[in-house]
């Protein structure tokens, strides 16, 4: 059955004038980052509204540093697994695929993914939390060893810095909801791995592929909202079934 699937969608992928790809946590829980909502999810451990909202930040803004910090060396630690890699090589092998993510974590970059729309931001920039403009991008910065006292980074306009990413409360950059939307509708394959399809806008896209005629793919290890709507689900981790994908083109 998965290998007949397998065929119909390597299939369509070949023959596809442009694919969209949208990304969640669990394309990366395989290298060793946690996901959102599973078990042992961040959300299962971690309070949202103390940690990932405006408000809280002007709280206890050393207190949401530290978390970022401690996600930073989580992921810093991680490397790209099987199915970042399958991916990045979709883009040289299909015609024209557009990587949409909802992760911040930089590991499609690593893999080597190069045209990809980051929703919701990037974990290793910080920008200025009053809107001077500056943002900088601190990959690679090693945090100093005592790094959950250090006070909270200033930006060079004197106000605070935050981490780069899109917190609860807060709108996307429209610029790049526009730019999934475009890549969502021009689709004719759109392939949905590894999220919950919980947070919208994101949570929406397949729908409008879906409505413009694009064949649905839903990867996932457990059933989800968009299970429905999906025309092919193909159940089982993703580091396992880009790879089986890829073998079949
Ligand atoms: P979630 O944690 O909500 O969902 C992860 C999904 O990945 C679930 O559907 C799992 O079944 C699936 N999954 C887990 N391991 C997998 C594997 N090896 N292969 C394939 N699928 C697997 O994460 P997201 O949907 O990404 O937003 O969450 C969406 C947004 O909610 C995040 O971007 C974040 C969060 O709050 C912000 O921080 C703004």
């Amino acid at each position: 059955m998965l290998d007949n699937q397998l065929d119909g969608v390597a299939a369509r992928l070949r023959t596809a004038r442009a694919v969209s790809v949208l990304t969640g946590a669990g394309i990366s829980a395989e290298s060793g980052v946690p996901t959102f909502r599973g078990k042992d999810g961040l959300w299962r451990n971690y309070s949202a509204t103390d940690l990932a909202t405006p408000e809280a930040f002007a709280r206890a803004p050393q207190l949401v540093w530290e978390w970022y910090r401690w996600r930073r060396r989580l992921i810093g630690q991680a490397s790209p697994n099987a199915g970042h890699l399958a991916l990045s090589r979709f883009e040289r092998s299909l015609t024209h695929v557009e990587l949409v993510t909802q992760n911040v974590d930089g590991l499609h970059q690593r893999a080597g993914s190069r045209n990809i729309v980051e929703l919701h931001g990037n974990i290793w920039r910080a920008r200025c939390a009053e809107g001077c403009g500056a943002v900088i991008d601190e990959a690679g910065v090693v945090p100093p060893a005592d790094a959950g006292r250090v006070a909270v980074p200033l930006c060079a306009c004197g106000a605070r810095l935050r981490p780069d990413v899109v917190w609860f409360g807060e709108s996307l950059d429209p610029a790049l909801v526009d730019r999934a939307a475009r890549a969502a509708r021009g689709a004719d394959v759109f392939l949905v791995i590894g999220t919950s399809a919980l947070v919208y806008p994101a949570a929406g896209l397949p729908s409008v592929a879906s409505r413009e005629g694009a064949l649905v793919v839903e990867i996932n290890i457990e059933d989800t909202p968009l299970t429905s709507l999906a025309d092919v689900t193909l159940r089982g981790p993703a580091a396992v079934i880009l790879p089986a994908i890829e073998a079949r083109l």
